[in-house]
């Protein structure tokens, strides 16, 4: 209540900071909120975090945006029309560490709407992207671009956060996906590469949900997701193909009778599991009793290293055990 009523009163001091004449240090942003009715050639350079954000997605060429302070929309970011962009926090904590910088939806903002548009981002935490109400505010929509992610925590998101259909697909490095609601990323006739990347304690759907992909991830943690329907961690359709190097799957839930794999299910699908850990997914069947259901397969699954003796089930036969083309590391 009491940010609403203060809020005005900021936007007068911030337009009356305007109205004073600077020092040399503050440039020529001063001019920025006049140049709208002030006819002039140039275009006054953006000042605020959230409109140097704004101005960087329509930028013609090649473009770095490094941002120093935290941010929260306040509208709805343009359609990226930059070809390639880079957005890179570069944020400090007040004893002078490096630290994240925050991207927050403000929970009715869309963020990065993409088409065959390369984007990365790097060192953001990201927050407060909630679709709701038939409005898709998902942090990043790409349609044939090419999406990396480095060292960004997405927290407190819903509805989906990363959505990449077509293209070059999705990288994401050294990234954690924490208490999102809802399901988190979806990749759809494209790839997806993950490498050290956590999901955890995310609720509500499937944390990665794949149509048709190729999806390699490699020292990835899922840890006590929970969906409704199916597959708690990952689930994939469609003629896909999914490969898990040195991963683990522990805690995974899906919480509603009937729902399939607490942490994987494969349907239609190839799936292949490297050295990796599996405790404690569950499914929930009839009585309100749970019962460990790991990998659901209705496809093709293979193991390399130790096979579960539990709770790889499915209509598809026993697992094979296969190594070919398991990651060296
Ligand atoms: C986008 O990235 C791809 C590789 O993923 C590259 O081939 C292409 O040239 C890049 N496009 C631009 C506009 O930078
Ligand atoms: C995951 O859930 C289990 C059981 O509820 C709990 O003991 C554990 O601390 C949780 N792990 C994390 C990292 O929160």
């Amino acid at each position: 209540m009491r940010q609403q009523r203060l809020r005005p009163v900021l936007l007068l001091i911030g337009l009356l900071s305007f109205l004073v004449p600077h020092g040399p240090g503050y440039g020529g942003g001063a001019r920025a909120p006049f140049a709208g009715i002030v006819p002039s050639a140039a275009a006054a350079a953006p000042t605020t975090p959230e409109a140097r954000l704004r101005a960087a997605v329509t930028k013609r060429g090649t473009t770095v945006l490094r941002l120093t302070s935290d941010l929260r929309l306040t509208s709805d970011l343009p359609a990226v029309t930059c070809p390639s962009l880079t957005v890179t926090g570069n944020c400090r904590t007040v004893k002078g560490r490096s630290r994240r910088c925050k991207i927050d939806g403000n929970e009715r903002f869309a963020g990065f709407l993409a088409m065959s548009v390369n984007l990365t981002l790097s060192n953001l935490e990201v927050t407060g992207f909630a679709s709701k109400n038939g409005k898709d505010n998902t942090f990043v929509r790409s349609v044939s671009g090419a999406i990396t992610i480095r060292n960004c925590l997405f927290t407190k998101n819903s509805g989906g956060v990363i959505d990449v259909t077509g293209g070059d697909g999705l990288k994401v490095e050294g990234s954690s996906f924490v208490r999102n609601e809802g399901g988190v990323i979806k990749v759809a006739y494209s790839t997806m590469e993950a490498n050290d990347v956590l999901f955890q304690a995310n609720t509500g759907g499937t944390a990665i949900g794949l149509i048709r992909p190729g999806l390699i991830c490699r020292r990835c943690v899922f840890e006590n997701n929970t969906a409704k329907t199916q597959a708690a961690a990952v689930a994939v359709v469609s003629a896909g193909g999914i490969r898990f190097s040195r991963c683990r799957f522990i805690g995974n839930t899906v919480t509603e009778v009937g729902g399939r794999g607490g942490a994987v299910a494969v349907q239609y699908s190839y799936g292949q599991f490297c050295h990796c850990q599996f405790e404690r997914n569950t499914i929930k069947v009839a009585g309100g009793k749970t019962r460990i259901e790991h990998v659901y397969i209705n496809g093709l699954v293979e193991f390399c290293g130790k096979v579960p003796s539990t709770g790889m089930n499915g209509d598809a036969g026993d697992p094979q055990v296969n190594c070919r083309n398991c990651p060296s590391a």
